[in-house]
C-alpha cells in the first residue's frame, strides 16, 4: 500500500506568520530536540470510552507506565518488521515512516511475518516535525482513549534515539490516498458518507467527553480506513484538552495543517472544538468534491478548495458544481445538497456559529437514514445523463512523486509548521 501522496497542505505555525489557511504557507520546522519536556500537563482520564476524571497532570513515567500501552524494545520493533525493510513500508509523514509488522496477539511479541497479528509501526524521524512532547502526548491520548472511531494505539518503544509508535493495522490506509491517489476504485458515494460519519463519531466523542478533546490536525491523511471503510482518527500529538469553565477557547501556540485549521484559530491562536469543526468541513468538501484542501496546481481562488466552492454550496441548484466527477453522478441530489449544507455551516468564519459535532453528526446520520432514497437514483446511468457533466470541475489527478532516491515510497510534501 504505497500511502503517500503529495500533499499541498501545509501544516500551520503562525507564530511568526499570519497565513490565512488559503494562502501559501512560510514555513519552519520543529525539531525533535527543542520540545523536550520532564513532565507534561496533560489531563488524565480513566475509563475505558468516556471520562470520569478531571485533568491531572501526568508525568513522562506515568503516562509512558499505562498498562493499557505496551513498551516495546526496539529490537523487538525491528523484529516484527524485519528490520524496517524497505518493502514493510506503509507510507511516510511528517513524524517519519510507517512500516508493516507482526506481533503475537497475545504475548505482543514479534512473530514471522505472515503470522500472528498485522500492525503499523510508525518511526520518529529524528529531523521530523513531531518531537517528544508531541510523541508523548500521542501515547498520552491514545493509550487512554477508545472508541471505534480513534485508531488502537498498542504500544510504543523509547531506546535512546529512538521514538516508536505501534498502532492497529488500517488495511486500507489513509482517506487521503483514496480520494487523491490515482489507482484505487474511486469512493463510492455510501462510502464518503460512511466515512464522514465514522470521522464525525470520532470528534464527538471527543467533543463531548467530561474532559473535552480538541483534536486540532482533522485532515484526509488523519483518517485512517480498516477493510469495510471505518474512519479511524489517528496522530494524536496535536491533541489539546478543552477549555474548562465558562471559557470558550485556550489560547495556544498555532499549530495544525494549512487549508483545514480554521481561520480564526490561525489569526488569534484561539482553539476551540469549533476548530474542528472548521477542519470537518473542509474534509466533508474534499469528500464531495474529489478536491484537494490546497491544490498549488491550480490557478488563483481554486487553490482554495474552500474560496472556491463556498459560492455553490448550500444551492440545490448549484451544488453539482462542486461534486467529484469521479462519482460519475452516482449520488442522491438531497443527499448531496444536505452535505454541502452542513459543510458551510462548518466553515462559518464566525466560530460560535458553527455547529457542534454532535449536530453535524446527527445530519449526517439523517442524510445515511434517507439513502433508501437514492435507490430512485439511477445507480447506472450513463455519466452524460447526470447533471454532473455539467460540472466545470477539472478532473485533477495530483502526480504521485517519488523521492530522488528512487525509493519505493512515494515522497510526503513535508507538511511545514508555521511559527
Ligand atoms: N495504523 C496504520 N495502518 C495502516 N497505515 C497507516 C497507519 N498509520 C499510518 N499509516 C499510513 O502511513 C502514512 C503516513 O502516516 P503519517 O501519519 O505518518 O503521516 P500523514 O498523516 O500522511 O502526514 P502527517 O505527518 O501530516 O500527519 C499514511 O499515509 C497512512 O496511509
Ligand atoms: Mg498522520
Amino acid at each position: 500500500m504505497g500511502n503517500c501522496l503529495d500533499s499541498s497542505a501545509a501544516k500551520v505555525d503562525t507564530t511568526q506568520s499570519s497565513h490565512t489557511p488559503s494562502s501559501a504557507s512560510r514555513l519552519s520546522s520543529k525539531t525533535s530536540r527543542s520540545s523536550v519536556p520532564s513532565t507534561l500537563t496533560i489531563p488524565s482520564y480513566s475509563g475505558k470510552s468516556n471520562f470520569d476524571s478531571l485533568p491531572t497532570p501526568r508525568t513522562e513515567g506515568e503516562i509512558l507506565g499505562s498498562p493499557n500501552v505496551k513498551a516495546f524494545t526496539f529490537s523487538e520493533l525491528r523484529n516484527a518488521t524485519r528490520n524496517f525493510r524497505p518493502d514493510s513500508l506503509l507510507g511516510e509523514g511528517g513524524f517519519g515512516y510507517v512500516f508493516k509488522g507482526w506481533i503475537d496477539e497475545h504475548t505482543l511479541t514479534a512473530v514471522r511475518p505472515g503470522s500472528g497479528m498485522v500492525v503499523a509501526v510508525k518511526k520518529l524521524k529524528p529531523e521530523g516535525f513531531q518531537g517528544h512532547k508531541e510523541w508523548l502526548t500521542e501515547v498520552n491520548y491514545l493509550g487512554q482513549l477508545h472508541h471505534p472511531n480513534l485508531v488502537k494505539l498498542i504500544g510504543f518503544c523509547l531506546e535512546g534515539e529512538n521514538r516508536l509508535l505501534v498502532y492497529e493495522f488500517m488495511p486500507k490506509g489513509s482517506l487521503e490516498n483514496h480520494l487523491f491517489r490515482r489507482g484505487p476504485q474511486p469512493l463510492s458515494w455510501a462510502v464518503r458518507m460512511k466515512v464522514a460519519i465514522g470521522a464525525a463519531r470520532g470528534l464527538t466523542f471527543l467533543h463531548d467527553a467530561e474532559s473535552q478533546v480538541i483534536y486540532r490536525d482533522f485532515k484526509a491523511s488523519n483518517i485512517l480506513l480498516d477493510a469495510e471503510f471505518n474512519a479511524k482518527l489517528s496522530d494524536f500529538g496535536l491533541a489539546k484538552a478543552g477549555p474548562t469553565g465558562d471559557r470558550t477557547h485556550v489560547s495556544t501556540q498555532v499549530v495544525g495543517t494549512h487549508g483545514y485549521a480554521a481561520p480564526e484559530y490561525v489569526a488569534t491562536g484561539r482553539l476551540s472544538a469549533k476548530s474542528d469543526v472548521y477542519s470537518f468541513g473542509v474534509v466533508l468538501l474534499e469528500l464531495l468534491s474529489g478536491r484537494r484542501a490546497v491544490d498549488k496546481s491550480k490557478v488563483g481562488l481554486e487553490q482554495s478548495l474552500v474560496d472556491w466552492a463556498r459560492p455553490y454550496l448550500g444551492d440545490k441548484r448549484k451544488v453539482f458544481r462542486i461534486m467529484d466527477t469521479k462519482l460519475g453522478g452516482q449520488y442522491p441530489q438531497k443527499g448531496a445538497f444536505m452535505a454541502s449544507n452542513i459543510a458551510l455551516q462548518c466553515l462559518n468564519n464566525e466560530a460560535k456559529l458553527r455547529p457542534r459535532m454532535s449536530d453535524v453528526l446527527a445530519t449526517l446520520e439523517e442524510i445515511e437514514v434517507s439513502k433508501t432514497a437514492a435507490k430512485h437514483f439511477p445507480l447506472n446511468h450513463p455519466a452524460v445523463h447526470s447533471p454532473v457533466c455539467r460540472s466545470p470541475l477539472r478532473k485533477h489527478q495530483s502526480p504521485l512523486r517519488f523521492t530522488p532516491n528512487a525509493s519505493p515510497l512515494p515522497s510526503h510534501r513535508q507538511p511545514p509548521r508555521l511559527r
